[in-house]
């Protein structure tokens, strides 16, 4: 099986399986719990079909978006994802530049192994950078005002992590980083040796974002201790809001999902919000965001950006959240697996179906524009 082979998410995965070792692959595939919220999150977008017009005129199409003062060529975007090094060893650097190929935003997370001040000289197309809140509140501002020198277009705080979520799979191989693998998981890693060899060969693994700041190196500080130490989970609206002011810009919430959140956001001075239930690998059973989109556009739609992610693996997926009213979706494993599979060509190609689905996704349901699409072209079964 090659690339070209991949013409949907499902052989890209397939091909992220056979190539790495299934700890990491798990990682990316796994959620939390049963994985009830992961497995509803692609389903929840079958919940309602399209209602295509024609005779429309569609020769020319403008699929492009606004999102938080960003103009995006499509209306999809790369959402941040921790340790992608280990997924390919070119990892972030691949995403950015296959994003920015395609006109597109890509976040950077905290937990990134390349740094958003390289990746921000690299490309200059729309960064996110995803953050966590520390106990340490001057650790918090000296890592914002990191990101505001480096030219970071959009903060994006992640709020659905407040701890870590159950995730069985990883307790099974023994995944974490540093690696702490299980017998069974060691022998995994043997069966593909080429990861072992990428990853021996290139550059050390590091976490940028983090080592300036925090002693991660050797082992001193795991990614689980570092959620349960370095993390406050006394965060509230205050803390936020004053992150907001200092900010003084483009700011999202990730993972608001009930209407009385999505309200404090917008009074608190938040230019969106990221309905998201991260994958599915934090509160397992929790709403999924296409679910509770309807409601949330209607709340504060007219006040603050509302975009999501969570599932989406087809144009058509993404033509019904914006159908209800989100301004943009988030992709995750849609991107990570072609990553896995293939580094940059990988993720171009995911892309590039992306853009080919959309494209011929408005095509047939009549519409010329993003602006085109309303909840008048969904039915729910
Ligand atoms: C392997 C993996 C790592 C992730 N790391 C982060 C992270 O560091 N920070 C964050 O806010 N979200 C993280 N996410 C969540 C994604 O940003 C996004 O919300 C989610 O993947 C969307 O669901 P999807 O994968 O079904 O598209 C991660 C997701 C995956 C699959």
């Amino acid at each position: 099986m090659r690339l070209r082979d991949c013409h949907n998410f499902h052989d890209f995965r397939e091909l992220a399986r056979r190539r790495l070792p299934s700890p990491i692959f798990n990682y990316i595939d796994g959620g939390a719990d049963d994985e009830v919220s992961h497995r509803r999150n692609t389903a929840s977008f079958e919940r309602c079909d399209l209602v295509p017009n024609i005779l429309r005129g569609v020769e020319n199409l403008d699929i492009s978006v606004t999102v938080m003062g960003q103009k995006l060529a499509m209306p999809v975007y790369c959402s941040p994802t921790a340790v992608q090094r280990l997924f390919h060893h070119r990892g972030e650097r691949a995403v950015a530049a296959a994003a920015t190929e395609y006109g597109t935003m890509f976040g950077v997370s905290s937990l990134g192994t390349v740094s958003l001040e390289e990746l921000r000289r690299a490309h200059a197309g729309p960064q996110a950078y995803q953050f966590y809140f520390h106990r340490d509140r001057g650790l918090n501002r000296a890592m914002m005002q990191r990101a505001k020198d480096a030219g970071v277009n959009v903060m994006m705080l992640t709020v659905d992590s407040i701890t870590g979520g159950n995730r069985e799979r990883d307790l099974r191989t023994g995944f974490s980083i540093p690696f702490r693998l299980t017998l069974g998981g060691m022998l995994q890693f043997a069966m593909k040796p080429m990861w072992g060899i990428n990853y021996a060969t290139h550059e050390k693994f590091k976490l940028p974002q983090l080592d300036e700041h925090i002693d991660m190196r050797g082992g001193a500080m795991s990614i689980g201790r570092y959620f349960t130490e370095m993390l406050d989970p006394s965060m509230n609206w205050d803390d936020v809001a004053e992150m907001v002011r200092n900010w003084n810009g483009q700011f999202c919430l990730k993972g608001v999902m009930s209407v009385a959140d999505a309200k404090r956001a917008a009074e608190i001075g938040c230019t969106g919000i990221i309905l998201s239930n991260h994958g599915g690998r934090q509160l397992d059973g929790s709403r999924t965001a296409f679910d509770q989109l309807a409601e949330i556009v209607d709340s504060v739609g007219d006040r603050i950006d509302v975009m999501m992610d969570g599932g989406a693996q087809r144009g058509t997926h993404v033509l019904k959240a914006l159908s209800l009213g989100a301004k943009a979706v988030g992709l995750g494993r849609f991107y990570l697996f072609p990553l896995a599979a293939a580094g940059q060509a990988g993720v171009e190609r995911a892309l590039g179906l992306m853009r080919s689905e959309i494209e011929r996704g408005m095509k047939l349901m009549g519409c010329a524009s993003i602006g085109e699409l309303s909840r008048d072209n969904l039915r729910f079964r």
